[in-house]
């Protein structure tokens, strides 16, 4: 096994930085001191920004082949030290070993797909000349970066999901300071790590754990041109609300259904893959699934083997090879959903299986019949507990699917294409993924929500977007 040092410095300015004060972070499955980290304060945070704001100049100046040039860099150290990021994911967010290791293989794809894109950077050449008055007239567009970014990563997928902030960030040319989450520093900080061996100009970076006090100058700071947040929806619109004029994405949460037609052939398929969607790293994803949508003529069958396969989930530490139930973040996160499953039982529900705790270890939980009102179905449970939901016609699944207030993906299982179609057109949720769980997602691909569940969309790509503005150019051709 690897292992941790015994403290990781925060990044200021492209360098290490052992401050005084310390951030312990916990391992989630025994709940000890695993390793602390350098904590920042106000002070660190700010001349962070203004390192990036005098960055902004040299950092958009950067050739592609140089912006590529440093991907490519972090996507050759990730591969060597695949099998410490691993570890260190399994141990602050206490993510089941296999999890930690696809978060890994992930975190490749999304520096190598960045890198591939930094070198595209393209505009248009536009005709003006619509009418008699812009005879003469022609105009093109590029994409400029947008300036100094703020990046708040959470703790679900502490590599990944701070990847896809800081990796199209490096390939447009925009410097960032980002605050990874308290409970879960290190893989932001191993990024940290490898981003100070490369020539990224001073101030490019700034990885700076903190408390909630100091964490305010992310959102509130005018000199920050863009706030890129990933959590949960009650703080990520919070912080809209008081970031002034900055641009924002964010990227919260939902709750996930997926939807399976009688016409679904496999019935065994769809069991394996809802139930990876609705337990992988204990459900906490923002697309696990958590409402498990199910026609009429196929409910039983389906409810007997999901209940059965939930049964053999292994649970335990999640640094053994046959875990598939790890710890949540924390044992506050998990009692609180531990109630929502006893109101919903309370209020009528039935549970199928599942339903007990011990500190952190919530069992995986499905349950039926409860009141679309519960928590357990309204809220983001973000934890592995689901509720089946039975349907008799396909406008009633899509009317289901979208009774919620937030719209991330969803998941269909059918054979019937006009279906598909009809559940592109008309359900109200950021992706639909066919054939497959809600929860499924490839790194290159438009992600993001609508209603409560985000503004905006990551996957390099766009994410390189939103971190741009468009500035056109036009050019009159005078007479003679
Ligand atoms: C999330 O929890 O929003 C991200 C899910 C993923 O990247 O798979």
């Amino acid at each position: 096994m690897p292992e941790l040092k015994a403290k990781y410095p925060y990044y200021l300015n492209n360098e290490a930085v052992f401050a005084n004060d310390d951030l312990e972070v916990t391992d989630k499955y025994s709940g000890e001191v695993a390793t602390r980290c350098a904590l920042a304060d106000s002070a660190a945070i700010d001349a962070g920004i203004a390192g990036a704001v005098e960055a902004t100049d040299a950092m958009a100046k950067m050739p592609s082949f140089a912006k590529k040039a440093v991907l490519e860099h972090c996507v050759a150290r990730f591969r060597e030290r695949k099998e410490e990021l691993a570890y260190s994911l399994c141990v602050e967010a206490g993510k089941p070993i296999n999890d930690a290791e696809g978060e890994v293989t992930r975190l490749i794809d999304t520096f190598q797909i960045a890198a591939e894109e930094s070198t595209r950077m393209h505009g248009e050449l536009q005709a003006l000349d619509i009418s008699p008055r812009a005879k003469g007239y022609r105009g093109m567009w590029k994409r400029v970066p947008i300036g100094p970014c703020s990046f708040i990563s959470p703790f679900n997928f502490p590599l990944n999901l701070a990847a896809h902030k800081v990796a199209p960030a490096i390939a447009v040319g925009c410097p960032f300071v980002m605050k990874p989450a308290s409970r879960t520093p290190l893989g932001a900080l191993i990024m940290g790590e490898v981003l100070a061996e490369t020539d990224l100009p001073k101030g490019a970076f700034s990885i700076l754990p903190c408390s909630r006090d100091g964490a305010d100058l992310f959102t509130v700071d005018d000199r920050l041109k863009l706030l890129s947040f990933t959590g949960s929806p009650g703080v990520g619109w919070d912080l809209k609300a008081r970031c002034g004029k900055k641009k924002v994405v964010l990227e919260l949460g939902g709750n996930a259904a997926v939807v399976v037609d009688s016409d679904t052939r496999d019935l065994d398929d769809a069991v394996t893959r809802i139930i990876f969607g609705a337990f992988y790293q204990s459900g906490q994803s923002c697309i696990g699934v958590q409402r498990i949508i199910i026609h009429e003529d196929i409910y039983d069958e389906m409810k007997a083997k999901l209940v059965a396969k939930t049964k053999t989930l292994v649970s335990g530490d999640p640094k053994v090879r046959e875990t598939f139930i790890g710890p949540m973040i924390s044992e506050k996160e998990a009692a609180r959903l531990h109630g929502w499953i006893e109101s919903a039982v309370a209020a009528g529900g039935d549970l199928l299986c599942g339903g007990g705790r011990d500190g952190a270890m919530l069992q995986a939980t499905l349950l039926e019949n409860v009141p679309v009102d519960q928590d357990i179905c309204a809220e983001e449970a973000f934890g592995p507990a689901a509720v089946l939901q039975k349907f008799s016609t396909w406008d009633q699944a899509i009317s289901m699917v979208n009774d919620s207030k937030f719209g991330l993906q969803a998941g269909i299982f059918t054979r019937d294409y006009y279906k598909v179609q009809q559940a592109w057109d008309e359900m109200d949720v950021g992706g639909v993924v066919v054939g497959d769980v809600p929860s499924y997602r490839v790194d290159n691909m438009p992600y993001g929500g609508v209603k409560d569940s985000g503004l905006g969309r990551e996957g390099i790509l766009f994410a390189m977007e939103d971190m741009t503005e468009i500035r056109n150019l036009v050019i009159r051709t005078p007479p003679g």
